[in-house]
């Protein structure tokens, strides 16, 4: 029969979880607190193109996801993306090309997402903050005080950190969410009117502030002059997280220097932006959380780690198990 189904969190898990749910005839709603979707798939848009400054590229590895990979390089949603990739380790810069493939959604990351969303509901710029059991049914609280509801199950499809608040009429899923530590990181994007003197259009750093650089203009399908992101890694990013974006954007700069180990002009654009809940501290293998007897479940990357195949495979994950449950 007919399930009505809450989603809390439209970032990848939660659009997998609801794509499988309403592919088996169920009744799906989803609620996002920010203005759009996509979670961590984030672009943003300037007047100088669209920069990702969340989830890079992702790679497909379980068959299933490369199954659906297919379905969307296809429709043209995704493309790859073969950068002249570098490593910097041990204050050295070098090439370091490989046989993996890596791809990217189209024309942004979040065109995956927003092509994902269609024909789904989705209601954004809703923050839910406590959910209400009146037997047999769930009641969704949001910050302005409204309900929304009834639903037969809900899916919290949020950071841990974030979940683990959600979860709390089951204990022992709100228990395992709050032990998962999630991890901060600084993104920058710097955008220079004319093209930086480098071959470099990725690069991944071993040492110092950084932890990835990107030529995010070397993207099929990114338009506009050069661009850049860069990520700090997460010991720096977590030393520096009361840092304003000013500060951040002038050391990033000046480690980016250092490791393309060229002049950097002014750029015509900057911006940095905090993510908190950057990634999980470790891998876990739960896949899933579920608490049958309440209808209430949980899934996210932190079930299976920090990457763009994990979210989608956790969201996967908690479709078959609710729909196991019955
Ligand atoms: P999210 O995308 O975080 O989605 C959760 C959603 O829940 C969000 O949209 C949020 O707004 C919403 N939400 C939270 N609380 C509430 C609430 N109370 N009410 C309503 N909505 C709520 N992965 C890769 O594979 N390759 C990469 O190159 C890569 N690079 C990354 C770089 C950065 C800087 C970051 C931050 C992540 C990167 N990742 C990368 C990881 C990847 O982005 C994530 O693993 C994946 O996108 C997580 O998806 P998710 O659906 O689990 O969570
Ligand atoms: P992947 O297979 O391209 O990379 C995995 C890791 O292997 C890289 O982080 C890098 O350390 C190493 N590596 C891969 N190819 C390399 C090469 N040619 N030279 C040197 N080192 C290489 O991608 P996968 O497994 O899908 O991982 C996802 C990526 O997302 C990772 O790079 C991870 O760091 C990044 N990520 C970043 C987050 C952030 O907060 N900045 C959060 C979550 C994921």
């Amino acid at each position: 029969n007919t399930l009505s189904i809450a989603i809390i969190g439209a970032g990848l898990a939660g659009i997998s979880a609801a794509r499988h749910l309403s592919e088996a005839g169920h009744q799906v709603q989803l609620f996002d607190k920010s203005r759009g979707s996509g979670g961590r798939l984030s672009s943003k848009r300037t007047e100088f193109g669209d920069l990702d400054i969340g989830a890079q590229y992702f790679t497909a590895r379980e068959p299933g996801f490369r199954r659906e990979l297919k379905r969307w390089l296809e429709a043209g949603w995704v493309a790859d993306w073969e950068p002249q990739l570098y490593l910097y380790e041990k204050g050295q810069l070098r090439p370091s090309e490989d046989d993996q493939q890596r791809f990217i959604g189209m024309p942004r990351m979040t065109g995956l997402s927003r092509q994902l969303l269609e024909g789904l509901s989705l209601t954004s710029s809703c923050r839910i903050q406590r959910l209400r059991r009146d037997e047999p049914h769930w009641w969704l609280e949001d910050d302005q005080g409204s309900e929304h509801g009834p639903f037969d199950r809900v899916v919290v499809a949020a950071p841990a950190p974030q979940a683990a608040a959600l979860l709390e009429p089951a204990v022992q899923l709100a228990q395992a969410a709050a032990r998962i530590n999630m991890l901060p990181c600084w993104a920058v994007a710097l955008v220079f009117e004319q093209p930086l003197d480098t071959p470099v259009q990725a690069c991944f750093v071993r040492d110092g502030a950084l932890d990835w650089i990107s030529r995010n203009s070397s993207k099929a399908g990114r338009k506009g002059p050069d661009s850049w992101v860069i990520h700090a890694s997460t010991d720096w990013s977590a030393a520096h997280v009361d840092d304003s974006p000013l500060q951040v954007i002038a050391a990033v700069q000046q480690a980016l220097a250092q490791i393309l180990g060229c002049d950097l002009p002014e750029p015509v654009f900057s911006h940095a932006h905090r993510w908190l809940y950057a990634r999980p501290a470790e891998d876990c293998q739960w896949g899933a959380l579920a608490a049958p007897e309440l209808g209430l479940y949980a899934c996210g990357d932190w079930c299976l780690g920090g990457r763009v195949e994990n979210a989608w495979l956790s969201g996967r994950q908690v479709a078959r198990a609710l729909m196991g449950a019955g």
